[in-house]
């Protein structure tokens, strides 16, 4: 195994008590929109759950009205490609270059390391080393593919996406590459899973009553005991 396990960085929402920071949401949601939409689609979220990253209703109808949405009409067996509505499902994209882009709704549980994964792949792109070169001069980057340490394979078929101000943040956040890639995969993470936030605040009280529930139940022991010799 060569390639490089994902570098280290602490996210807002990683541990038991962690929650997703809204405005790095908003500022992933840019650099996935400006950039990332171009080959990748995002099929399992609907535009109206971005509402949850802080945007108004009108923010979202703005949105949704940015992206093309096929329909299919059951009734004439036509597909017909429309401005998106709040409650459509972010569409398909046609891809024409090399490789296929995966949807990236879920690829923060599908990769070992998660959002770290992801940071690092975007920011991870570098030459071949040539004392790898050497050892295995099969392993030469094919014409076409990119050599990045971060990927399984070591050679992938994306052009590295991020450069610096490759967005402007609306809240005026300066736009390194590695600040986009850190906001992204933050905007990835709450993608796969929207509801983490409550899953997290759920648990707390369930512990409490759970403790709660040992202690009346050892006291009530020794109290249908106590008389017993
Ligand atoms: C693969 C993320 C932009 C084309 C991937 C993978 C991720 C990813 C996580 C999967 C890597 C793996 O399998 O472990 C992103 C993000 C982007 C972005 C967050 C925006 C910042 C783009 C753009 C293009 C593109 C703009 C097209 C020009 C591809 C292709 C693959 C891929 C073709 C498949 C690579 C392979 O399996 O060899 N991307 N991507 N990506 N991406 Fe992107």
């Amino acid at each position: 195994v060569f390639h490089k396990h994902p570098e280290a960085h602490h996210f807002s929402f990683d541990g038991p008590f962690g929650t997703f920071d809204h405005q790095q949401l908003q500022r992933g949601f840019q650099v996935y929109q400006q950039v990332c939409a171009a080959c990748h689609a995002l099929k399992h979220v609907a535009f109206r759950d971005l509402a949850q990253l802080g945007y108004n209703d009108a923010e979202v109808k703005a949105i949704a009205a940015q992206f093309q949405v096929p329909k299919y009409d059951a009734a004439t067996g036509e597909v017909t490609t429309n401005p998106g509505a709040p409650t459509d499902y972010f569409p398909p994209v046609a891809y024409a270059g090399q490789g296929s882009p995966p949807d990236l709704s879920l690829v923060v549980k599908a990769r070992h390391g998660g959002a770290q994964y992801v940071r690092s792949l975007l920011t991870g792109y570098t030459d071949q080393p040539a004392a790898l070169l050497k050892e295995f001069p099969d392993s030469k980057t094919p014409d076409g593919l990119y050599y990045n340490p971060y990927f399984a394979n070591l050679n992938l078929a994306m052009p590295p996406p991020l450069v610096d101000d490759a967005v402007t943040y609306s809240d005026g956040t300066p736009a390194t590459t590695a600040q986009e890639a850190t906001d992204v995969a933050a905007f990835l993470a709450w993608a796969a899973e929207p509801t983490m936030d409550k899953r997290k605040q759920t648990g707390w009280p369930i512990l409490g009553f759970l403790l709660f529930a040992t202690i009346l139940g050892y006291m009530s022991y020794r109290n249908i005991w106590a008389n017993k010799k």
